[in-house]
């Protein structure tokens, strides 16, 4: 089947046929869930105000595929909003609530792979496949000069989206790296699991944002 080539997947994306009955089962039992693949978050103005994509893994199953927008109603989302009101990329009060005051400010957040899979891990054709998706939420941003991955797969999955080799750009906590005009930023994800093992601290993860102010800083001068 083909499907057009949108910057979001419909509504029923059939291209991963696990993914779709695993959102067929939860729409089932979930109904008032949005259940979805889970579209980009953009600031008011727009994407092309966008000078900062981050780019997470997949949506949690009771988070961002509860709510419809990314980091939103799961722990992952706390760490998150809160670093970046605090480097000036957000406004507003975070509420884990679609309709909460919060506002991106030059900041988009993507997921690597759109739709929520099993046990928080998408396998790699799903990945592959939902790549289409991420390389065309890149091309939308004219005026894209960073990127956040967080996590190895959304990092590999951005290098390969941006015509670099995996081997030339691997992932590192703190990384930054150069892929055509776009700084690569990579941090741990910041999920409950990395934060309550002590992979990933609030310092690390500010100490990330500390690098991104600047080079955004830079760039405007
Ligand atoms: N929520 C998301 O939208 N993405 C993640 O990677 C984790 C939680």
């Amino acid at each position: 089947m083909t499907i057009p080539a949108t910057v979001e997947p419909p509504r029923d994306c059939p291209l991963c046929p696990r993914l779709h009955d695993f959102l067929a089962v939860w729409r089932e039992r979930e109904p008032a869930w949005f259940n979805a693949p889970v579209p980009t978050f953009l600031p008011p103005e727009g994407q092309d105000g966008v000078r900062l994509l981050i780019i997470g893994l997949a949506p949690g199953l009771r988070g961002a595929n509860r709510t419809g927008r990314p980091f939103t109603g799961d722990y992952a989302g706390d760490l998150l909003y809160d670093t970046l009101i605090r480097f000036g990329l957000a406004r507003g009060k975070f509420e884990a609530r679609p309709d909460d005051s919060l506002e991106l400010i030059s900041t988009a957040i993507t997921n690597a792979v759109k739709c929520v899979p099993p046990e928080n891990k998408p396998i790699g054709a799903e990945i592959n496949t939902c790549r289409r998706f991420l390389h065309r939420n890149i091309e939308r941003f004219k005026n894209l000069e960073a990127i956040l991955t967080l996590g190895t797969i959304a990092h590999q999955s951005t290098v390969r989206a941006l015509g670099g080799r995996v081997a030339s750009h691997p992932f590192s906590h703190g990384g930054c790296q150069k892929i055509g005009k776009i700084t690569v930023f990579s941090s741990y994800h910041c999920s409950r699991y990395n934060t309550n093992t002590g992979r990933l601290t609030t310092e690390m993860f500010v100490d990330v944002f500390r690098q991104i102010r600047a080079e955004l800083d830079a760039r405007s001068e």
